[in-house]
């Protein structure tokens, strides 16, 4: 690479689990400053903790003793020439994009930055936020003029928390920016940690657009399967007999239902279909999966219960948004508990992800906390890796003889059962 583009000093706005794998990587070639408004985060980091588990110790505190610096403070940010921002874009109650955070590392940036500086933006949203929102702010605070004094890029983020195969190095990253010169730069910047695996998108639109429709068409994908589950309930047979049989033909695409959650799937297609509303465009397949899928926690809560005579005592394995992350953001596993909860039924959380000790008013225990004989049913709703060696022989211990087992991911389903097995 040439000395001019190494020599560039990049700030990445927002440490989680986009913005620290990105600092980390970024770090090997660059000065690098990790700046997070907050002070705690920033606080484990320097002790070499990332309580998202994406980067470990060593490579932390490696980065950490080389050209990484972390801080929660915006003068740290002062002489950086690339501003990349990976804060988060949640909906609102109604639904709606909740830009709040990206206004806010606007206007923290905006304080900042200089004559030639480089904003790219990392965070997902609907196509047009970069130049339309983040670029007016951006100009409104720095008092500069956008493609003139400064320059805008996007690229979206793949990352897959829990998935050490897929990580940055490994997979095409889009880019895209309002100028020929910005793209270049952006290039041999990304292609340093992506052994060169670029796609350069048309515009910043195309590439607000590609990450948006990439999420949804998972929401959709799985709203589809997660309806065929339905039927196949009423109809008494299993969707994963129906899958393994299905799956048999070349182009039939493997999704599986489940409980959509976390930050991405189950938000970013709202991102596009407030815009798709905004220009005139009824988003219908896009929200009728959302409606699907958000509905799901009942259905199963309602077809679990129908096995249910009694008040029981409930057992739920896994209340993260996905298996082997500590990600509780906007997990539906608390929509099924709440069900539950108010049918009277006693609802204790195992996980062994969650390090609080009580979380939305529910207690969380470990595996090794579980009373013996206790429970009447257990729910598998989050495959974590540490539930898959205990079933059946180690789960007799906490559950009743009589008890229920109800697995909604169908990890269990191919092993030898004792206690009444039941899955999708
Ligand atoms: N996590 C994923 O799997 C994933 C994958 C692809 C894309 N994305 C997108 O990337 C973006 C970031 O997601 P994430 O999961 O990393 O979020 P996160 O919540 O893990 O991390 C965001 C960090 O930004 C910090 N922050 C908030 N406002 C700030 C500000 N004004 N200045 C500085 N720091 C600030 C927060 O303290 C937090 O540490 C979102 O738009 C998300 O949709 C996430």
């Amino acid at each position: 690479m040439d000395k001019r583009t190494l020599q560039k000093k990049i700030a990445i706005i927002g440490l989680g689990y986009v913005g620290l794998p990105l600092a980390i990587k970024l770090s090997l070639n660059f000065n690098v400053v990790g700046f997070d408004v907050n002070s705690k985060r920033i606080y484990s980091l320097k002790l070499g903790i990332d309580n998202t588990n994406e980067v470990d110790e060593k490579k932390l505190r490696t980065a950490l003793k080389s050209n990484l610096l972390l801080s929660s403070k915006e003068d740290s940010i002062k002489n950086c020439d690339i501003f990349i921002i990976t804060v988060p874009t949640p909906v609102t109650k109604e639904n709606k994009p909740d830009l709040t955070f990206l206004e806010d590392a606007c206007n923290t940036v905006g304080k900042i930055m200089r004559k030639n500086s480089i904003i790219v933006f990392e965070s997902t949203v609907y196509p047009g936020v970069t130049e339309d929102f983040c670029g007016k702010i951006l100009e409104k605070r720095s008092g500069l003029l956008n493609e003139i004094d400064f320059f805008l890029g996007y690229s979206p983020e793949r990352i897959n928390p829990g998935d050490k195969v897929h990580t940055i190095d490994k997979i095409t990253k889009v880019i895209s920016a309002n100028n020929r010169e910005t793209l270049k730069i952006l290039k041999k910047i990304y292609g340093s940690i992506t052994n060169g695996n670029i796609f350069e998108a048309k515009s910043i639109k195309v590439a607000e657009a590609s990450k948006v429709i990439e999420n949804s068409q998972r929401d959709i994908n799985i709203a589809f399967v997660n309806e065929i589950t339905k039927i196949c309930m009423n109809l008494g047979i299993s969707i994963y007999d129906v899958l393994d049989a299905s799956s048999t033909k070349w182009n039939f695409l493997p999704f599986y239902p489940g409980l959509v959650g976390g930050h991405c799937i189950g938000v970013d297609p709202y991102y596009l279909a407030f815009k798709s509303k905004k220009i005139g465009i009824k988003p219908e397949v896009i929200l009728s999966g959302r409606k699907t899928n958000d509905e799901m926690s009942k259905f199963f809560g309602e077809k679990i219960l129908d096995h249910i005579k009694s008040k029981s005592k409930i057992l739920i394995f896994g209340a993260t948004f996905k298996e082997n992350v500590p990600d509780t953001r906007n997990s539906k596993v608390f929509d099924l508990i709440n069900f539950l909860k108010s049918k009277k039924h006693l609802v204790h959380i195992c996980d062994p992800y969650i390090s609080d000790k009580r979380i939305h008013g529910n207690q969380v225990y470990k595996l090794n906390e579980l009373k013996q004989n206790y429970y009447d049913l257990l729910i598998l709703t989050v495959n974590h890796k540490q539930f898959a060696s205990i079933y059946p022989r180690k789960v007799n211990f906490f559950m009743k003889r009589s008890a229920l087992v109800f697995d909604l991911t169908g990890a269990w389903k191919k092993k030898q059962h004792n206690l009444k097995y039941n899955t999708l």
